[in-house]
């Protein structure tokens, strides 16, 4: 039976590879941008390097990790050291786009513009997170299990919400937040936001 252990340096080849793997509305990215490292660079690393003691893993029976939530308890706080701190380490090896070609272009571009209070979901839901599993353990509760891992920790420190946002082709992801609780929120085109109070 796979389990839930909090995520510990080691794993973020394991992470890296998961999200990748789910990156296109849920499904494998693989081959979509030139370099495939850009998802998760942007969507996982800089959780697990920047608050560790909220990422939560799942393992499989054979001690393979096969599934994450990631967290950022405040997401102002965690978009101005994204920016100042995480991004700017990449700036040689994916500069900006000058204009959205392809893609890859269009989340670079969100890369570089990610600043604190650039979605507004944080000022009523201070923490965000992502959360991907890989196909073998989908759709057998450990989706619900990580995020009740999380949402735990995150009422132990005192967090007052939650909040996601999903892309709105991602048909599975928005049924299962919706399943979960988390309400609906007003969007831009092409995504969905989601909120909980805690
Ligand atoms: C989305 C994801 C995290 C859900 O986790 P999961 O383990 O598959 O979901 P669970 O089995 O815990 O399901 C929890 C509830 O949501 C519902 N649900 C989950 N996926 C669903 C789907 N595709 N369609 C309809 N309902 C769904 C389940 O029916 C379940 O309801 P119940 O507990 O009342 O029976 C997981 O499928 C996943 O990682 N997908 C690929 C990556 C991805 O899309 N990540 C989210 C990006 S925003």
């Amino acid at each position: 039976m796979p389990r839930i252990r909090p995520f510990r340096p080691g794993d973020e080849p394991a992470l890296a590879d998961i999200c990748l793997r789910t990156a296109d509305e849920g499904v494998d990215a693989t081959g979509l941008f030139e370099d495939d490292e850009i998802w998760a660079q942007i969507f996982v690393l800089p959780y697990a390097a920047r608050h560790p003691d909220l990422a939560f893993v799942v393992e499989t029976d054979d001690g393979r990790v096969a599934g994450y939530v990631v967290c950022a308890p405040d997401t102002r706080e965690f978009e101005v050291w994204f920016a100042t701190e995480w991004w700017p380490r990449f700036a040689e090896r994916w500069p900006r786009p000058d204009e959205e070609r392809s893609r890859q272009d269009g989340t670079l571009r969100y890369a570089y513009g990610r600043h604190a209070g650039a979605e507004p979901y944080g000022d009523a839901y201070p923490a965000h997170l992502h959360i991907d599993l890989l196909p073998e353990l989908q759709g057998q509760g450990w989706g619900r299990r990580l995020i009740d891992t999380l949402v735990a920790a995150l009422r132990e420190r005192g967090v007052t919400g939650l909040h996601l946002v999903a892309s709105s082709g991602n048909t599975g992801a928005l049924a299962f937040y919706t399943r979960l609780g988390f309400t609906a929120l007003p969007s831009h085109e092409g995504v969905q936001a989601f909120g909980m109070a805690l």
